[in-house]
């Protein structure tokens, strides 16, 4: 048996993203104890008991511990928010701004309240929207509030290269930066295949394709399953993000970061690569634009400012 660090993750939402995020950090010890709660009574401790008796099989030390009750929460090293409505076929990240930023902006206030110190990976959409009200309601310095989405993109679009080079996911670095909806920006210029450029393996109009494909994604999956949207890669994703954060292990990854003069933005939160430590986001890393990817970076801009303008009409902030 190894060592277990005496952390604990909170994940909020015991949902399809929540209980997968919850699984996951059990599986990888990433913390003592991984509290998962959810206003549904009953469900958070379901889950976190049939975990709990999966230990002795997988061999983990973490345990899961399900509430309704936020005490069992305090103190939380990292705080992965998962709670929300999630996309049906049809809607936009858009048409769910209110209805959980109305959860984000209660969330918020628990988090603030009994984890003063923790590090907040916000999983729920319309995601640079609810990363951006949670920053704004727990009032925690921009570095400790992230938002999941450019390594789950990233992630998208590279499973997309692997397919059509015939290579391992696993060898595949893809970079997705901008907000976490149709307006992102798949940047094929920047995607390699263990230091190969994938433009030298594949034509421009597949690339094009599978950035296409990286941009509407998280669709894709919604029309198929019918009654909501996906949830294992968000919650490797959002995990990944965890673990590099807890063992400081400064990995590059695009997250929603609030961004301070970086790529000409100020104060406003979207995808760019961000270097994770125990600190939160340690460094942004800024990468020179074309001039279409910086056209295409200003229109996704302009996509989070107009929601932020709507959640300020809807007096979320
Ligand atoms: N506090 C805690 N939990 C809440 C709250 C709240 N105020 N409001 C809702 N929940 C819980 C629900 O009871 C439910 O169990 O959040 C959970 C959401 O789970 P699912 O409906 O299964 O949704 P999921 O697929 O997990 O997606 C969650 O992640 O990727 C995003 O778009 C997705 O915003 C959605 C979120």
């Amino acid at each position: 048996m190894h060592a277990i660090a005496p952390r604990k993750i909170t994940v909020v939402g015991a949902g399809y993203v929540g209980s997968t995020c919850a699984h996951l950090a059990a599986q990888k010890n990433l913390a003592r104890e991984v509290v998962l709660i959810d206003i549904l009574e009953g469900r958070p401790q379901g889950i976190a008991l049939d975990l709990n008796q999966s230990a002795a099989v997988e061999g983990f030390l973490t345990r899961v511990v399900g509430t309704n009750d936020y005490t069992a929460t305090h103190d939380s090293d990292v705080v992965i928010m998962t709670a929300g409505l999630p996309r049906k076929p049809g809607m936009s990240r858009s048409d769910l701004l209110e209805t959980n930023g109305k959860i984000v902006r209660q969330v918020a206030d628990e988090i603030r309240r009994g984890s003063p110190q923790a590090i907040v990976i916000v999983v729920t959409n319309p995601l640079d929207s609810m990363v951006t009200l949670m920053q704004y309601h727990t009032g925690f310095p921009a570095r400790r509030v992230i938002g999941m989405a450019g390594v789950l993109d990233a992630a998208r679009f590279a499973f997309f290269l692997a397919e059509a080079t015939g290579t391992s996911p696993a060898d595949v670095d893809a970079m997705v930066l901008g907000a976490h909806g149709d307006s992102m920006v798949p940047m094929p210029r920047h995607c390699s295949i263990n230091g190969v450029a994938a433009q030298d393996l594949l034509s421009a109009d597949q690339l094009d394709e599978m950035a296409h494909r990286t941009r509407h994604g998280g669709a894709e999956i919604v029309k198929l399953l019918k009654t909501g949207s996906a949830w294992y890669a968000p919650a490797s994703a959002s995990v990944a993000m965890a673990e590099a954060m807890l063992n400081d292990s400064r990995r590059m990854m695009p997250c929603a970061c609030r961004l301070n003069g970086e790529f000409g933005f100020e104060g406003l939160y979207m995808g760019v690569p961000a270097i994770l430590g125990s600190g939160g986001v340690e460094r942004i890393v800024e990468l020179s634009l074309t001039a279409e990817a910086r056209a295409l970076m200003q229109k996704t801009a302009g996509a989070v400012e107009a929601d932020t303008s709507t959640m300020r009409d809807l007096g979320l902030m």
